[in-house]
């Protein structure tokens, strides 16, 4: 039997090519030697305020863009995490065996705090109790994430095993993270130190998976440098070049040795015009299948047929918790 395999992606803004190259390319690469759960993360997103319509929009966009990045709604489960009620439910008990000074430790909480940022919402901070129990209930051998989120998958193996020593019983599969070597962290194109995000404050540090061609060259072409005046993968000295190899190499699917020596003669600007050309060659093989699906208008049936798939285990799974933590009565079969 195949192994599961589950992941998600929370579109608080739209898609960008960090969550392409990190996260959903790995996605499509294993959807024939795993049983792949991919999941929109529209709960995670409220966790930080959103404005509904376009909070609507970046859910459809990226429910597309899975599919338009080549993810197979035939052999792959796409859903929506609200759609499956039961994710939420066991969240809570897994937050119930779960310790405030864990949660103090996770990164995206405490980096907030450290900015002395205020208005922090509840949820911001059982964020990682609920990715838990996405993982869990879904009964995941591997989640394939970028390095941002490694943290929240050792805190899920955590609590999976705590439960499960401390009800004597398989309750959970202890899922382990799957990251990538090349590509688990893409910096922005601006701000080099930082990984591309959402968050950024200029355009021109983040490519969005729907920008058009001419932008996204455009902000290439503007990427941060140096003046080494070499093309070599070198994050500690030349952290904005070896980020341009990244990307191309990632895209490629090729070495980031083979880059190099293809452009070792090059200058900066034949460079980054090189890596630009990789780049508008996948955004636009992905915006014209994007085009078909929202044109098909097959998201519909698409996320009912994968909720309706993902809540089988995920019932199952809260069913057999919530019996073994003495919860149910009448069997929780209402
Ligand atoms: P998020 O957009 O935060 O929901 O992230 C979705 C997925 O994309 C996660 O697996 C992240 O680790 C990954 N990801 C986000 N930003 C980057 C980035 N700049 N580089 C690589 N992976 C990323
Ligand atoms: N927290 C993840 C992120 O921001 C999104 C996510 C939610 C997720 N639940 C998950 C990723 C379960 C992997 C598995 O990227």
């Amino acid at each position: 039997m195949k192994k599961r395999m589950l992941s998600g992606i929370k579109p608080s803004g739209q898609l960008h090519l960090g969550n392409y190259i990190g996260a959903l390319r790995n996605f499509v690469r294993y959807q024939d030697d795993y049983e792949m759960v991919v999941f929109i993360a529209n709960l995670h997103c409220i966790t930080v305020p959103q404005e509904p319509t376009a909070l609507q929009t970046n859910l459809r966009d990226a429910a597309a863009l899975y599919i338009a990045s080549g993810l197979d709604p035939q052999k792959a489960t796409i859903f929506l995490q609200s759609d499956v009620m039961a994710h939420s439910q066991l969240s809570f008990i897994l937050q119930s065996h779960s310790y405030l000074g864990e949660l103090n430790r996770m990164t995206q909480y405490k980096d907030k705090v450290a900015k002395g940022e205020t208005e922090l919402t509840v949820g911001l901070y059982t964020y990682p109790t609920l990715m838990a129990a996405d993982i869990l209930i879904q009964d995941a051998h591997y989640v394939p994430v970028g390095i941002d989120q490694k943290q929240h998958v050792e805190l899920t193996r955590d609590i999976a095993q705590r439960m499960n020593n401390r009800y004597k019983k398989t309750l959970f599969t202890i899922p382990e993270p799957l990251i990538e070597k090349v590509g688990s962290k893409i910096y922005s194109l601006q701000n080099v130190e930082n990984k591309m995000s959402k968050s950024d404050t200029t355009e021109k540090d983040i490519i969005y998976l729907l920008d058009p061609v001419k932008t996204a060259t455009k902000k290439i072409m503007s990427a941060v440098t140096d003046s080494e005046n070499k093309i070599a993968y070198d994050p500690v000295n030349q952290p904005g070049i070896s980020n341009l190899l990244t990307i191309a190499a990632s895209l490629q699917v090729q070495n980031i040795d083979t880059i190099v020596s293809e452009c070792k003669n090059m200058q900066y600007g034949a460079f980054k015009k090189y890596v630009a050309d990789i780049v508008a060659k996948t955004l636009s093989e992905i915006q014209d299948k994007y085009n078909e699906v929202i044109e098909s208008n097959m998201l519909e049936k698409v996320l009912q047929d994968g909720a309706e798939k993902a809540a089988i285990t995920a019932n199952n799974r809260l069913a057999m918790v919530q019996e073994t933590l003495g919860l149910e009565i009448i069997g929780g079969k209402l």
